[in-house]
């Protein structure tokens, strides 16, 4: 468990207080400058002092004094702050816990602003904070910034009881994310389907989840031909993951979450080309790794919504025994599919879990996937796709992801293309034609929901970033952890269309 979640090891306190803190017990302090009005006197400079060095007061942006009797001070730009939503607070908080890395004990103050209340300021800020200090590490002697140990949000005369809510919501979200982002940043070999399943069960067992495995065997006497197949060429066996989690009480709506789990995606016999850039490959579970880590954060946050996830887990490799071009794979259900492409993996085996997912009484069914290259070429790395059969859901998605500054946006279904699909001797193909990959990725997989209200993100462009910027950090992103728990915590079944 260490290797494949380093960043689980921190010992971390965070302290809600409403007064000044011991300024004794940190190294550093933000002291937030907006764009206009006055610089706050504590920072003994003026503002065109500031100015000088470069520091405005734009939003994100921060400058560290360092003080050789005290804590350091670190100016941290709000811009206007009648303007400042959540997520300015969350990027302005990164920046304060990115400009003093090597400090360990940082504390800022959290104000109720005219958008947003001390509660969600505070979730924002701790988000900010942990998720900016972030690094995957598997060095041998460890460097890069320190980790965070001790966090204060002190609030004069705000409600303690909000505070402390707020702070306890954010550890949560974020650690979540971090799990996200552990699980996809952790190499490959380390983690396999079988050690995902082992991670499944530990995390399931820490925060009241039922955990369910299913081994190859299982998966045949299932008839999960599409997890199956893809996994032929593998010498890790498949493991197909099911989580449940219920709330105390009556569920208000059911929830069913399926997880592209490709441990590692060489495109099989349709092999990548030789490049540094498949390297990222080992990112391509990273929709069941979001599942697990959102699931992990549902009963702490105490979600009222009942909540399923499928994650299905195996790599995708070439060998003697791989599934090849022209083999006709059974989905779980018995549709067929033909095979024209076994780098169009990701839908072969998420088919039988969406299946699986219409079998028992569901309110809705959200997918989520590195999908497709497509939607990384047509959104870049900052904004995720959404397709969806159901205008209700993919608006909760929509929501959600703006609550968590994980950004979505829909692409049509444009059923006219559902021909590009068609096979001469199975239901269908795994393959579209040469344009709107995305779309004809998304028309596959609807043919497996039938007719449940379901929709399909697609992260392959928001689950890695090239750089380290804001909240966030080079590497895997955690996408789609946060988004989810904010889609379960918020969810009601929709209306029917
Ligand atoms: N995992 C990839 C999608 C991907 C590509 C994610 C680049 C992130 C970055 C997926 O399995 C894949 O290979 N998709 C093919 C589908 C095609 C063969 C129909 C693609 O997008 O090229
Ligand atoms: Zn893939
Ligand atoms: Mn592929």
């Amino acid at each position: 468990m260490a290797e494949v979640t380093p960043s689980r090891r921190a010992d971390l306190s965070i302290v809600a207080v409403d007064e000044r803190p011991d300024l004794s017990e940190v190294d550093a302090i933000a002291v937030p400058v907006a764009q206009d009005g006055d610089v706050p006197e504590e920072l003994a400079i003026g503002r065109a002092e500031l100015l000088r060095a470069g520091f405005s007061g734009e939003v994100a942006q921060a400058l560290a004094f360092p003080r050789s009797d005290g804590p350091a001070l670190v100016a941290v730009g709000v811009g206007d702050v009648d303007s400042l939503d959540a997520s300015a607070l969350r990027r302005a908080a990164a920046a304060f816990a990115r400009a003093v890395p090597n400090d360990s004990r940082l504390a800022t103050q959290v104000r109720e602003l005219s958008g947003v209340s001390v509660e969600s300021a505070a979730a924002a800020i701790v988000e900010g904070v942990l998720l900016a200090r972030y690094r995957f590490d598997l060095r041998s002697l460890s460097r890069g910034p320190a980790a965070v140990s001790r966090l204060v949000l002190y609030a004069p005369g705000a409600p303690l009881a909000e505070l402390e809510r707020g702070t306890a919501r954010g550890r949560i979200t974020a650690q979540a994310a971090l799990l996200g982002r552990d699980l996809a940043n952790c190499p490959a070999g380390l983690l396999t389907a079988d050690r995902m399943a082992e991670v499944a069960v530990e995390v399931g067992a820490e925060n009241g989840l039922q955990v369910e495995v299913f081994d190859r065997d299982d998966l045949a006497a299932l008839g999960c031909g599409g997890l199956l197949g893809v996994n032929k060429g593998s010498v890790n066996p498949p493991r197909m993951i099911r989580l449940r989690y219920a709330p105390n009480g009556e569920p208000i709506g059911r929830l069913t979450l399926v997880g592209k789990g490709v441990m590692y995606d060489s495109g099989g016999i349709s092999l990548k080309p030789s490049d540094v850039s498949h390297s990222q490959m080992k990112n391509d579970m990273s929709g069941a790794g979001a599942i697990l880590a959102a699931m992990s954060a549902l009963h702490d946050l105490g979600c009222p919504v009942a909540v399923t996830g499928y994650l299905m887990c195996t790599d995708n490799m070439p060998s003697g025994s791989a599934m090849q071009l022209g083999d006709v794979l059974t989905i779980h259900g018995g549709k067929t599919v033909e095979v024209l492409n076994t780098d169009a993996e990701g839908r072969l085996v998420m088919a039988d879990a969406l299946v699986m997912a219409t079998e028992e009484p569901v309110d809705s069914i959200v997918d989520i996937a590195t999908l497709t290259g497509a939607c990384l070429r047509t959104f870049g790395n900052r904004m995720a796709g959404v397709m969806g059969n159901h205008r209700g859901v993919v608006e909760q998605i929509e929501e959600a992801g703006a609550a968590a500054d994980e950004p979505v946006w829909q692409l049509p279904l444009i059923r006219e293309y559902r021909s590009q699909l068609d096979s001469e001797i199975a239901d269908l193909t795994n393959m579209g034609g040469p344009n709107a990959g995305s779309i004809t990725a998304a028309l596959f997989l609807e043919e497996f929901v039938d007719g449940r209200p379901w929709a399909h993100i697609d992260i392959a462009g928001t689950a890695q970033s090239d750089a380290s910027d804001g909240w966030l950090n080079k590497g895997a992103t955690g996408a789609g952890t946060r988004l989810l728990i904010e889609l379960a915590m918020g969810f009601t079944p929709p209306i029917s269309r």
